[in-house]
């Protein structure tokens, strides 16, 4: 919770003691010397950063990276962050003008490094953030020293109070033990800045002495093992703007000396400090009401101590607060009514008090509160108004007090929401989800309490959702690809209905709860694919048929399927002790004979009905075969220009540009009318034999049905032309030939470079909105069967089009049931079920619609010839065992603004490939899935890369 404010700050602080040398013998020796100097340090420490863009040929030294010069001397050189490691060499002393060096954020581990102290000008000296090891030299010399971050050990020399002139020390962060590192330093004076937290001191009272610094302005001495109370004598330090003494064994009460300077008591508005941190000590008391005189107060950290009493309201008033935390003490009373109200509040932590009342009605009216963290409270009532339109809001935790009232739906906002985690368990909000959660979720907790309404379909990055105990209804959504992080999910004792889709099995559940439900169905068999599920219990619904064997796979550290209707045989790994209690109540299930878990009935012995669901290669046809013409019939489904005779002229060799099983396709140039030339492209497809006189009618009613069909993202049937031996398909023609080219058969002249993310998605999309069509807006359904990158075909603007919808339908009228087996779709887009029955409804498009969102995604071509590489099953193996990794997408997509949209597309193609037809989503679900993409990028502006359509889901 804590953010470290220091880390930036410290460095900032140290300040230059400007004193510069007055005049400087100068020679040319002299600068050739710095020049020659300077290359020497270059050759010495390598190539860095800064080093390597020092120009060795040219002799103005001083115009290099890292070096300032002061009448042709260098003065100064900064060379932070540059890795170097190698010891600091003498030869940097011979910069006899040298009064300022940082050095920080290198890799130095030497000892102190004593050879600086040949740097007779030296000043100010930054070597914060290395790994410095040893003692400090007790000669130290009259440094500005900032040594922070190192790990240099023993005792703070005394000599260092020879140097009163030091204006910033900043030790913290070392090995500095030692009881009292007060001798030397009480005696510097003109110390702005003191740092010293974080070293392992032995305990000892706050220094008394520190009241002499009174230029201090940062002091911060936190992590240093003092014990006692704060003395009065700090009253002195009224310049201070931070002061921190967390993390110490500090007693008494909370400081009362900060407004009560002897200087000022009369003006007391004049303090300084800005932020004051006395967190994590033994403080007791009352926090004082005159807090609020701290007018320029922007930080206040008092938690962790043992305060108590109410909080002074006078604090909600200051004008500057930014962040005040209370948190672990034992505070009661209302929250400050008006905190929020006059400044720009960002966070407040006040869980683990006693508090009580509303949260204040003003706390986000300034629009810049990042978090709230109220846990552990008695706050009741509604939330405040001012959190509509919170909208930097990111952390929300309420859980454990008594709030009431509808949660506000503005905070669900996909839009301009930051909101990652919510919880808000053990309360009484109602309300209800958007379908959709915004993508920066990664925790919500709304267990006991009384949301109602359907699951909302989970954003992309969320890790745990925990809802037990609500009013959720409805089914489980389908559309899981939004949720494939989620590692612990809850849904238990809630109204859920439906059952559970096999979708379930892309996500990477550690922990599954739905117990307590209405879901019914089987258990589907795609949790054998949750590998990492150690927890799940489906207890208390009304689930059926059989435990499916692939449980087996799974080690389960709990499992509850108690009380449903299961029947069958307890998959063998389950009929063990371990789960002796995870069957109670579900009268159909059995064990075997010798594997008995007691109080379950033995199974009667029953045949094995093989379920050998094993995919089969299709025997590829392909039709060689060339035709004679003959008894011509031209059908014509557009006003067309261009005859028959065009047509039949075309159909030469040299114009054949592929090769299909079903027959041969031509890129003709036909005469279109006035408009001039018409490019087409013309299937031929051979009948084999001559059709029967009715079967004819029928072919050419079905080819008068797809000739009808009027969809952007169909290839046009122009027209059919066809004979007693072989039917000619006309269909325009498309420039960009197919997409099967551009993903795996790239050459210079038709597909000359990769497909970038945004368009891939754009074909993804309109490919989705052809088969969408097809499957829910004809009646009746046109199924494809034969979905495949080699079938979407890809105009000048490289919008997809889906060429051969209706060939199959077209073959069986054709009569050709050699090739209506043929066609039975091709390897590795073909769905499990369609290999053996050969029949299926759209969802056999579905699955190949998915092998296509993977070759999209992962480059990688649907089959690689054979049935041993299958692009549907390799997805799914590595998607089990190596999740969402970058290296399963195309090298030429790895774009970091488009990965995580990548990796949901690409598990939509695993769930769209799912083993189950009826589990697999309709082409509408798909295509609105695809088009949350849609709607993002135009909210970022992409408006030109991405179809403008009304979808078709909106119409
Ligand atoms: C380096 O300095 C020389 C001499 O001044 C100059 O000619 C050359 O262009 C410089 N090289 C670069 C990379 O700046
Ligand atoms: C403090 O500084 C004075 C000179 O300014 C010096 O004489 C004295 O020894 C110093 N004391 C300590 C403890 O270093
Ligand atoms: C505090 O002092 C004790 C006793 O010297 C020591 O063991 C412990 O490490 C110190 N604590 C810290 C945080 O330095
Ligand atoms: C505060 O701590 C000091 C030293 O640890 C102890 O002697 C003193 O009694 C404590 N005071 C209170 C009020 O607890």
């Amino acid at each position: 919770m804590a953010k470290n404010y220091y880390a930036s700050f410290f460095l900032f602080f140290t300040v230059l003691i400007s004193i510069m040398p007055k005049s400087y013998q100068q020679s040319t020796d002299q600068y050739s010397d710095e020049h020659q100097i300077l290359l020497g340090l270059e050759r010495y420490w390598g190539s860095s950063p800064v080093l390597g863009r020092w120009n060795s040929t040219s002799s103005d030294y001083c115009s290099w990276g890292g070096v300032t010069c002061m009448n042709g001397m260098v003065t100064a050189i900064s060379l932070a962050n540059q890795n170097f490691s190698k010891s600091i060499p003498t030869s940097l002393c011979l910069l006899k003008n040298l009064n300022y060096l940082d050095l920080s954020y290198n890799n130095f581990s030497t000892s102190f490094p004593t050879i600086l102290y040949n740097c007779s000008k030296l000043m100010y000296l930054d070597l914060s953030n290395n790994v410095f090891a040893g003692h400090l030299p007790a000669d130290i010399n009259s440094l500005s020293a900032s040594l922070s971050t190192n790990h240099i050990t023993g005792r703070i020399p005394t000599s260092i109070g020879w140097f009163p002139r030091l204006k910033s020390l900043q030790l913290d962060a070392n090995q500095f033990d030692g009881s009292n590192p007060s001798k030397g330093i009480s005696n510097l004076t003109n110390l702005e800045v003191l740092t010293l937290a974080e070293n392992p001191f032995r305990p000892a009272p706050v220094p008394v002495e520190f009241g002499k610094l009174t230029r201090l302005t940062y002091l911060w001495l936190s992590g240093m093992n003092m014990t006692g109370e704060i003395p009065e004598s700090l009253s002195s330090l009224t310049e201070l703007t931070l002061l921190s003494m967390s993390n110490n064994k500090l007693n008494g009460t909370i400081l009362t000396w900060i407004w009560q300077h002897k200087k000022l008591q009369y003006f007391v508005t004049a303090l300084n400090l800005m932020e004051l941190d006395v967190s994590s000590n033994k403080l007791t008391g009352a926090i004082p009401d005159d807090f609020g005189k701290l007018v320029n107060l922007t930080m206040l950290f008092l938690y962790k101590n043992q305060l108590h009493g109410s909080i002074p309201p006078s604090i909600g008033l200051l004008p500057n607060l930014i962040d005040i935390r209370l948190f672990d003490n034992l505070l009661s009373g209302s929250l400050l009514p008006e905190l929020g109200k006059h400044s720009a509040l960002g966070n407040i932590e006040v869980p683990n008090n006693n508090l009580s009342g509303e949260l204040p009605d003003y706390l986000c009216s300034n629009r810049k509160l990042y978090d709230i963290v109220v846990f552990n409270n008695r706050f009741s009532g509604k939330l405040p108004k001012s959190l509509d339109g919170c909208y930097l809001l990111e952390n929300l935790m309420l859980y454990n007090n008594i709030f009431t009232g509808e949660f506000p739906k503005s905070l669900w906002s996909v839009v301009t929401n930051r909101l990652s985690v919510v919880m808000i368990q053990n309360n009484n909000f109602s309300g209800t989800f958007p379908t959709h959660l915004p993508w920066n979720f990664t925790r919500l907790d709304i267990r006991n309490n009384r949301f109602s309404g359907p699951i909302p379909t989970l954003a992309g990055k969320m890790k745990v959702f925990q809802a037990a105990n609500n009013l959720l209804s409805g089914e489980i959504p389908w559309d899981l690809t939004g949720t494939s992080q989620v590692v612990e999910l809850d849904l238990s004792r809630n109204q859920i209905t439906g059952s559970i889709p096999m979708t379930i099995g892309v996500l990477k559940l550690n922990t599954l709860n739905l117990s307590g439900n209405k879901i019914s169905g089987n258990i589907p068999a795609a949790f054998g694919f949750m590998s990492v599920l150690t927890i799940l219990d489906l207890s208390s619904n009304a689930l059926s048929g059989e435990i499916p064997k692939e449980i087996n796979k799974l080690r389960l550290n709990f499992l509850n399927l108690s009380m449903n209707h299961l029947s069958g045989e307890i998959p063998t790994s389950l009929q063990n002790g371990a789960y002796e209690e995870s069957f109670f109540f579900n009268p159909g299930l059995c064990v075997s004979p010798n594997n008995s878990i007691r109080n379950l009935p033995i199974c009667r012995v029953r045949s094995n009905i093989g379920d050998d669901t094993s995919r089969r290669l299709i025997t590829l046809f392909s039709a060689v075969a060339s035709i004679m013409v003959a008894g011509l019939a031209l059908t014509k489904f557009h006003a067309l220009h261009f005859t028959d005779y065009d047509v039949l002229s075309g159909l030469s060799e040299q114009n054949c540009v592929g090769s299909g099983r079903s027959g041969k396709v031509y890129r003709i140039c036909a005469v279109d009318g006035a408009d001039g030339n018409r490019i087409l492209a013309v299937k031929k497809i051979w009948n084999g034999q001559n059709l029967a006189e009715n079967l004819e009618k029928d072919f050419l009613a079905e080819v008068r049905i797809l000739g009808e069909i009027r969809h952007t993202n169909i290839v046009k049937l122009l027209c059919c032309i066809s004979s007693s031996e072989a039917k000619l398909l006309v269909y325009e023609y498309m420039e960009n030939g197919s997409l099967d080219q551009w993903l795996h058969q790239r050459d210079r002249i038709v597909a000359p470079a990769p497909l970038d993310w945004l368009k891939r998605l754009q074909i993804a999309i309109d490919l989705a909105r052809g088969l969408c069509y097809m499957h829910h807006d004809c009646s009746p359904a046109i199924v494809h069967r034969d979905v495949k990158s080699a079938n979407i075909l890809l105009d000048a603007e490289f919008r997809a089009k889906i060429a051969d919808f209706g060939l199959a339908r077209i073959l069986v009228k054709a009569g050709d049931l050699k090739s209506v087996s043929a066609i039975g779709g091709t390897f590795g887009y073909m769905p499990p079920e369609y290999g053996y029955q050969r029949k299926g409804n759209e969802k056999v498009d579905v699955y190949s619609f998915g092998v296509v969102l993977l070759e999209l995604t992962t480059g990688r071509v649907a089959n690689g010839g054979g049935a041993e590489y299958c692009l549907a099953e390799w997805a799914w193996r590595q998607y089990q065992e190596y999740g969402l990794s970058i290296d399963l997408l195309d090298e030429d997509i790895r774009d970091p603004a488009y990965i995580e949209d990548a990796f949901t597309v690409f598990t939509l193609g695993v769930i769209c490939t799912g083993g189950q037809p009826s589990l697999r989503p309709s082409m509408k679900d798909v295509l609105y899935a695809l088009l949350r993409f849609e709607h993002k990028y135009r909210e970022r502006g992409q408006q030109d890369t991405v179809s403008e359509e009304t979808s078709l889901l909106e119409s």
